[in-house]
């Protein structure tokens, strides 16, 4: 199969070639999907799990990409739930070959339908940006109708999820970014933005929930921000700043269908748009990848015409 694989990560995207690699063999519980569309995180290349596997051994070449959709085409011994020719959508193991090939094997849990009206550039889109959001508000956030949310980076893949899902649960929704993100923040649902270049972070009050995408600085000066009983959620590794009364919590999103659901019906029925920056064919796929050029939002690859 034709696949795109990364052998340096001092090289970052720079580094990845298209080559052909065996196709996967499906293990228990695992299932074979043809990739119609992959997504990828512009932070995949510093992620140690892109170059190892769960016990720290060099893995590569690797095949980067976690997000997919496509159709099931093999069934490893055991696999429940799924079935062949089935469409789907999901999230790929950190630790295991990613999706940025014709095919990949994935345990079948990670995986949820994919409804036929539903594209699959747009399923491709969904997994990692619509489950941290959907996980970092609800789950770990504990988010209720009435709270204020201060969405950092609310223009980006993860930005755009929270703010639309937070708006819709009844939250006040206060976006931040840079100046060139207030149009699209504020145009995926944000009641306000904050330019983090340019306004004082503190001016925007107290606040129930920070969903922080960002980190550093900016985090420290948002933990001061939070109510008593609220809580900061981080993606961006372990909180390094907590508020005085309230809770700091830090996740990596996990792959879960009922979640997936939840998302993918939101998008049928209009109540959530995905933010696709730039979709590529496979062969411009490594130049579309590139951070330094690409545009904002996601960028998805149709790895299959
Ligand atoms: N733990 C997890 O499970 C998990 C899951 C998903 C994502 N993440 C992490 O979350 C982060 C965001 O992911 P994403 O896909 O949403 O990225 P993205 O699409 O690039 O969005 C990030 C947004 O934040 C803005 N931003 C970044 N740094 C900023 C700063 N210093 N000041 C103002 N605005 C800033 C960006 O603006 P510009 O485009 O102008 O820089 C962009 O609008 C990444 O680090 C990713 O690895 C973690």
């Amino acid at each position: 199969m034709k696949a795109i694989v990364v052998t340096d990560q001092a090289a970052g995207t720079a580094g990845m070639t298209l080559t052909e690699r065996p196709e996967p063999p499906a293990a228990i519980n695992d299932v074979i999907v043809q990739i119609h569309a992959s997504g990828f995180v512009p932070t995949e290349m510093e992620w140690p799990s892109t170059w190892t596997d769960r016990a720290g051994r060099d893995r590569t070449p690797s095949i980067p990409g976690h997000e997919l959709a496509g159709v099931v085409t093999a069934l490893g011994y055991g696999t429940t739930g799924l079935s062949l020719g089935q469409r789907v959508f999901g999230l790929a193991d950190w630790y295991r070959d990613g999706t940025l090939a014709e095919y990949v094997a994935i345990e079948a849990r990670n995986l949820a339908p994919l409804p036929g009206d539903v594209d699959f550039a747009v399923g491709a889109s969904l997994p990692i940006s619509g489950l941290t959001a959907w996980q970092g508000l609800f789950r770990h956030g504990r988010l209720q109708a009435g709270r204020t949310v201060l969405a950092h980076g609310a223009a980006g893949a993860v930005g755009t999820m929270v703010t639309q899902l937070a708006r819709e649960a009844g939250a006040h929704v206060i976006g931040t970014g840079r100046a060139a993100g207030r149009e699209k923040a504020l145009d995926f649902g944000a009641h306000e933005f904050v330019d983090l270049e340019n306004d004082a972070l503190k001016d925007v009050g107290s606040v129930d929930l920070v969903f922080d995408v960002i980190g550093g600085d900016v985090q420290k000066r948002s933990a001061a921000l939070v109510k008593a009983g609220g809580t900061l959620v981080s993606v961006v590794g372990p909180a390094e700043a907590r508020p005085t009364d309230g809770l700091a919590v830090d996740f990596v999103v996990e792959a879960d269908r009922v979640d997936l659901g939840e998302i993918v019906q939101r998008v049928r029925d209009g109540r959530l748009r995905t933010n696709i920056g730039d979709v590529a064919s496979f062969d411009d796929a490594i130049g579309a990848l590139d951070p330094t050029t690409r545009r904002s939002g996601k960028t998805v690859i149709r790895v299959r015409p």
